[in-house]
């Protein structure tokens, strides 16, 4: 397992699964930066070709908004796009949110080759009513993407973002019709992954249901067990 886990013989390529809200986006910064590692997320790589009205953020505009997947082979080509320009010495990397069905589990197998493996595969566990209060409660920077809370996790000054200022809003996806939708989305099309990962004893479950500042440190922890430094 240590080996398999080790930065300097091979990449430490992080995935984390979980459900709409539970927070990967709100770790991912985290972790990636303590481990020095590149980190994107396939929802914020659409949210970026909508802004600019690329041909592909029009064609994903329409699925995100209804909750949907974006279908398999465009979503494969853009993180692909991705982890070239980002893992070209396969020292590493962090994704949030893909991939989300096992026909991108495997494109990313088959992309990394049998030299490279994918894991440790963090899946963020948490209940479904805090879910829905997660995500109809948040706010996100439009300009570096941050999230907060309303509640529980508020900015400094109401309805600017700490990073950059600029105003947050609510994401279109976030009203109660979309949220259901991709609720329905994660449980037929990504929650066979956590069995797909147990079976390849790459899984860590996290408990996300904690604060934030305590889920951060379980991921931690349980990442240092791997000796991962
Ligand atoms: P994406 O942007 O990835 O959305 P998602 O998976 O629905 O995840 P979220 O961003 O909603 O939640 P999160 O887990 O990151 O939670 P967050 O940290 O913000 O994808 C959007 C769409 O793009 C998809 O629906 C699909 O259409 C498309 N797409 C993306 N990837 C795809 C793929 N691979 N294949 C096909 N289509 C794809 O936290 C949520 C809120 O809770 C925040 O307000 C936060 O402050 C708060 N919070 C976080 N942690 C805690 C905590 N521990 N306690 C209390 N509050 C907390």
């Amino acid at each position: 397992m240590k080996a398999l886990f080790d930065k300097d013989v091979i990449g430490l390529n992080i995935i984390l699964i979980g459900p709409p809200g539970a927070g990967k986006g709100t770790q991912a910064s985290l972790i990636a930066n303590k481990y020095d590692i590149p980190f994107v997320s396939s929802g914020d790589l659409f949210r970026d070709h909508r802004k600019l009205g690329t041909e592909l953020g029009l064609l994903a505009e329409k699925y995100m908004n209804s909750g949907q997947l974006v279908p398999d082979q465009v979503t494969i080509n853009m993180v692909m796009d991705w982890l070239a320009k980002n893992n070209g010495n396969n020292s590493g990397f962090l994704l949030d949110g893909f991939p989300r069905t096992v026909d991108q589990a495997t494109a990313l197998e088959k992309a990394l080759g049998d030299k490279n493996s994918v894991g440790p595969s963090i899946y963020i566990n948490v209940d479904q009513d805090q879910l829905i209060i997660r995500l109809t409660g948040r706010r996100v920077c439009m300009d570096c993407q941050l999230s907060f809370h309303i509640h529980s996790n508020p900015p400094i000054h109401e309805g600017k973002c700490d990073k950059c200022s600029a105003t947050l809003t609510q994401r279109e996806d976030d009203n109660f019709d979309a949220v259901r939708a991709r609720l329905d989305a994660y449980k037929h099309n990504t929650e066979p992954l956590v069995d797909y990962y147990f079976k390849k004893n790459v899984l860590i479950e996290i408990n996300g249901n904690k604060t934030i500042d305590q889920v951060s440190l379980d991921i931690i922890e349980s990442l240092d067990r791997l000796n991962v430094n």
